[in-house]
């Protein structure tokens, strides 16, 4: 473990696990689309550990320019060794009130720009022979929620390609991991216009915060796991997944 890209690292769960991986010792290259939260980040890392922190507003809808991210990368590290596909937004609308630009932004943030990045990646881990590409999905990937379709289907989608992915890269060195965290205590709620309902709800009780997310997936890095899920419960949901109603 000495460098990672991780994507959405402005806030959330996305910026635990850059402080997480930084306490280990490893080199950063930070994406999102607010400059000034990524500076106020890299500067607060580098007043906690010797790492290199490097950031680049990037908004991964509208600049599709992927390779350029790697290039960044190549160009400051010695090597690739962790991708984290992190970076995500909430969406809640029946199918009235659905439009073609909200599908194309929700497939795009969570999606395609994580498949494609991964796509730029991949081949510099095959030549090192190793590397770890970390996909932040969500336990929605096993549990329909109403109104939340368009999220759902790019949380499951993700969950299906990355474990394809798994099969073709291991024989490279690489591992796929696939992160499946609940209700997360984050800016999320409040980015998707339902933090009022959350906040009044019972969930709000149960929910992790993102540190403790973050911790999880180091130690999964660490230890090359493949399957991530925060507690029993969400392992048991993925496994009746098809069973429910
Ligand atoms: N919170 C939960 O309950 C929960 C549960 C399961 C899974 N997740 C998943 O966890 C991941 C992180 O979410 P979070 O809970 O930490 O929420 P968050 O605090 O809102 O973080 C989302 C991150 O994504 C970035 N982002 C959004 N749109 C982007 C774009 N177009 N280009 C580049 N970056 C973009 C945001 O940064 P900027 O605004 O600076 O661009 C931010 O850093 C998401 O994939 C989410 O689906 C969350």
């Amino acid at each position: 473990m000495k460098t990672a890209i991780i994507t959405g690292a402005s806030s959330g769960i996305g910026r635990a696990i850059a402080l997480e991986l930084a306490k280990e010792g490893v080199d950063l290259l930070l994406l999102s689309r607010n400059e000034e939260k990524l500076k106020h980040l890299a500067d607060e890392i580098r007043s906690l550990h010797e790492v290199k922190v490097l950031y680049i507003p990037f908004d991964l809808h509208k600049n599709r320019n992927y390779d350029l991210i790697v290039n960044i990368a190549l160009e400051n590290f010695d090597s690739l060794d962790i991708l984290v596909n992190n970076a995500g937004i909430g969406y809640a609308g029946s199918i009235e009130q659905i439009s073609a630009q909200d599908i194309e932004k929700i497939f795009w943030t969570n999606l395609f720009s994580h498949i494609l990045l991964t796509k730029s990646v991949v081949p510099y881990m095959k030549q090192q022979e190793r590397g770890s590409i970390v996909n932040i999905i969500s336990l929605v990937a096993f549990r329909p929620m109403k109104y939340w379709g368009l999220y759902n289907a790019s949380k499951s989608a993700m969950e299906g390609y990355f474990k394809t992915l798994r099969q073709e890269v291991k024989k490279y060195g690489i591992n796929v991991i696939n992160v499946y965290p609940g209700w997360t205590d984050t800016a999320f709620f409040e980015n998707a216009g339902i933090e009022q309902k959350v906040k009044n709800s019972f969930i709000k009780r149960f929910m992790d915060s993102p540190e403790f997310v973050a911790r999880k997936v180091v130690k999964a890095i660490k230890k090359r796991k493949k399957e991530v899920y925060m507690h029993w419960w969400g392992w048991l949901l993925a496994k009746c997944h098809g069973l429910l109603p």
